[in-house]
């Protein structure tokens, strides 16, 4: 019984809406402004860095939690799947009637933290570099996320998380199809710090 109680408290989890949560205490609905979206960055861009930053660590910690607890009742595979439904959670909220809310990435990032610990560091050094350099967070997730999945598969971990690492990226792709628009417009804001 509580082996399936863990899968429903990982989709809650991932549920948690930390960006709009923020926005609340700074009288600020990051779901009309900005990019609509509620994620970290779109945070950042209207509460500022603080804020940001901190919607990051309370999405990234949602994965973390949500992937270590399945992975304790059902090992890989369940790890896998209590991580997929954090990112489902949190992508497509019950909270807000599930139409699409965040873009996964920071709960992503969270489950390779427990899942492939070396390959998240990897993940999130691309992520770093490229949003440095080019100031486009979206495409700073997009390469992360890519880097994740050609170094999963080429890495001797459970197929479990090789799967994983696929299906939670292209779920970070399928999300980011708006940002891909406005990349190839020109017309995707850049990441003012
Ligand atoms: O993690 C989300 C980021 O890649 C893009 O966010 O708000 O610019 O659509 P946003």
């Amino acid at each position: 019984m509580l082996k399936y109680l863990a899968l429903l408290f990982a989709y809650f989890l991932g549920a948690i809406p930390f960006a709009y949560l923020a926005g609340r205490i700074r009288h600020v609905d990051v779901r009309s402004q900005g990019s609509g979206n509620i994620g970290s960055t779109n945070a950042f861009r209207l509460l500022g860095a603080k804020y940001g930053l901190a919607v990051f660590a309370g999405d990234a910690l949602k994965g973390v939690l949500a992937t270590a607890l399945c992975l304790n009742f059902w090992g890989p595979w369940g790890g896998l799947g209590g991580g997929i439904l954090a990112i489902i959670g949190h992508s497509w909220n019950p909270f807000f009637k599930f139409k699409p809310t965040g873009k996964g990435v920071a709960t992503g990032f969270g489950i390779i933290v427990v899942l492939v610990p070396w390959i998240s560091l990897m993940a999130i050094v691309v992520f770093i570099l490229v949003t440095l350099i080019t100031r486009y967070v979206s495409l700073a997730s997009t390469l992360g996320a890519a880097t994740a999945v050609l170094v999963t598969i080429f890495s001797p971990v459970p197929l479990a998380y090789k799967v994983f690492v696929f299906v939670a990226a292209m779920m970070i792709f399928v999300r980011h199809r708006a940002n891909y628009q406005r990349l190839l417009k020109g017309i995707e804001p850049k990441l003012n710090y």
